[in-house]
């Protein structure tokens, strides 16, 4: 079907598709992977202990191999004693025994690598455990490690006697970001726990010791890294000056982290050399995926982790838009999405690759977020625009937050806020077991306990449910999975037909090929839509049903059906996915 298309958008989205055009020859493994973020703790229990573990996750490689993702990526796995849930590294290079062994380790890499999927682990170069022995040598300041971490003297002292910090410098996790070590009567500094002190990159040792940690790791054969907390890599050098006030905050608590700016302790400039320094060990090696976690409102300062052509950094900083731009569904609107979306091509580097986020362990579930009847058309969305998706265990089958009690409270950022304000801080409720089937504990455990309780929906909404049912998240899913291989998604090209308060649209076409037409209902209401009098493109009358969301069960939507495009019905956040003939 030859369509003729409105000129000034067409030549817009035209123009962009060029800038960002990789030949396909050439690309990555990561621009066709779907990556799925594995939380250890929370996947598969394989010993029964009620946390999961390295067996547990080489346990469910078939279903990740048929669940169509590439790329697994593991949150931190190394030896810890899980103040920060391994976020608090105690040896880089030995596995938590929660988790298992070193020889578990290389199990599940080649039970992966053998089902031709990958292997991605993090890297939390920022900070250590207090209790490495780096630190625990740091602080009786035994060389070479007295200078391994950020030390500084009281600014003077309280009437009690009390030593009084540096400066006013505040954790991200809420109250000072310094503790006092009394065995050598100085102050370290910690972005995150007092138990998570910082590293001090300005030590060419402890520079080198990172590196030796990426090439251990390298050596053992994984596919790359995702990079934790990298904008708080470095701090001025100059302790003595305060962080200011941040304007129009809105926060009262002088304790949280967001009641200050951060010019002295965010995105310092030698940041960029020593990722650099990391980007040049991962090519060293082969095709090497490199993700760096960086959360800012600065979309500016995020595109820097992209680095340049003559000097690349990461693969990509993660792309958190779709967290930040909307946190709850009233800000939800085809316009905003087309926006966020917008914010972020328009601000990548020439050449470079997008990806696309929807949750972590760090947020609500985006079920919790925008509403469960939007879960399909978000992953329709982030799985069939150009980019990569990474999807966060459980998003497959619209797992949503759970209720974790006060007292089940395990998150040291929602403890720290107490029993009156956990709920609006703790990232418990995003990380519950995996649900796997209807049995105890979703099948996550033979246990007789779990390290947070499963979500009480589980004896409905699990894997096993999904893959019986005759439509299910987890379906779709499956299908989208499969579907971006095509080449319109693997290598077309993109436009936005409709965009509208309630209606989002996205159009991937390439010469030669079916075209598919993602139209989303982004309202709490059933739409009916004309799209062609939306359309700033012209659009063909009809076109035929390929996937819907299971919230609609409309007989004129059964996939295969034809469906008028003047007169479309969605149900409330659907995502409806349509098919037409060539351009
Ligand atoms: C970011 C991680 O995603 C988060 O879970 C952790 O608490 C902080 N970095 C500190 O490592």
């Amino acid at each position: 079907m030859a369509m003729s298309l409105k000129r000034p958008q067409l030549e817009e989205n035209l123009t962009a598709e060029k800038r960002h055009k990789i030949k396909r020859k050439k690309a990555p493994w990561w621009h066709s992977d779907i990556i799925y973020q594995v939380y250890p703790r929370s996947f598969c229990d394989s010993s029964g202990d009620g946390t999961g573990d390295l067996k547990g996750i080489a346990s469910k490689a078939d279903y990740l191999k048929e669940l169509g993702v590439g790329t697994v990526w593991l949150s931190p796995i190394f030896s810890s004693p899980m103040a920060d849930f391994g976020y608090d590294v105690a040896n880089f290079t030995a596995i938590e025994p929660l988790f298992g062994t070193m020889d578990d380790f290389d199990a599940l890499r080649a039970a992966l690598h053998d089902r031709g999927l990958r292997l991605v682990l993090d890297f939390v170069p920022n900070h250590s455990s207090d209790e490495h022995e780096w630190f625990v040598k740091s602080r009786r300041k035994e060389e070479p490690y007295a200078d391994y971490y950020i030390w500084a003297d009281p600014k003077g002292f309280d009437e009690e006697g009390q030593p009084i910090p540096p400066n006013n410098w505040l954790s991200v996790f809420r109250g000072p970001a310094w503790t006092w070590a009394e065995e050598r009567q100085q102050f370290y500094f910690h972005q995150f726990l007092a138990k998570q002190p910082d590293l001090n990159f300005r030590n060419q040792r402890v520079r080198d010791e990172m590196k030796n940690i990426l090439k251990f790791w390298l050596d053992k054969g994984i596919d790359g890294f995702r990079i934790d907390a990298i904008k708080h890599l470095f701090e001025v050098a100059d302790l003595s000056q305060d962080e200011p006030v941040a304007k129009n905050s809105g926060v009262e608590d002088p304790m949280d982290y967001g009641c200050l700016s951060h010019p002295f302790t965010v995105n310092q400039p030698e940041t960029f050399e020593v990722v650099k320094e990391w980007r040049d060990i991962m090519d060293q090696y082969p095709e090497k995926l490199m993700m760096v976690e960086m959360w800012d409102r600065d979309i500016g300062e995020v595109m820097k982790y992209y680095g340049s052509d003559s000097v690349p950094l990461a693969d990509f900083p993660f792309n958190f838009l779709l967290i930040d731009s909307f946190r709850n569904r009233s800000d939800l609107s085809g316009a905003a999405l087309k926006d966020a979306l917008d914010l972020w091509m328009d601000n990548m580097p020439e050449g470079k690759w997008p990806n696309w986020v929807l949750g972590n362990h760090d947020n609500g579930r985006v079920g919790s977020r925008f509403g469960e009847d939007l879960i399909d058309a978000l992953n329709m969305l982030v799985l069939l625009l150009p980019g990569t998706p990474v999807t966060y265990y459980g998003e497959e089958i619209g797992m949503v937050d759970a209720t974790v009690s006060w007292e089940e409270t395990q998150d040291p950022q929602g403890r720290h806020y107490g029993r009156e304000k956990y709920l609006e801080h703790s990232r418990d409720p995003a990380r519950t077991p995996m649900q796997w089937d209807s049995s105890a504990f979703a099948g996550f455990t033979k246990g007789k306990s779990t390290w947070l309780p499963v979500n009480k929906n589980y004896k409905t909404l699990n894997v096993q449910a999904q893959s019986r049912a005759d439509t299910s998240h987890l379906k779709i899913y499956k299908e989208l999975a499969r579907l971006r291989k095509r080449e319109p998604f693997a290598g077309g090209r993109t436009a936005y037909p409709v965009v509208t308060r309630e209606a989002f649209s996205v159009l991937r076409y390439l010469e030669g090929y079916e075209s598919y037409l993602l139209v989303m209902n982004t309202s709490e209401e059933e739409l009916e839509v004309d799209l062609h009098q939306h359309a700033n493109m012209e659009l063909p009358p009809t076109a035929e049903v390929v996937l819907r969301s299971v919230t609609d069960t409309a007989e004129a939507t059964v996939p295969g059906s034809e469906v008028n495009l003047s007169e479309l019905k969605l149900v409330a956040g659907e995502g409806l996915l349509l098919r037409f003939a060539e351009f």
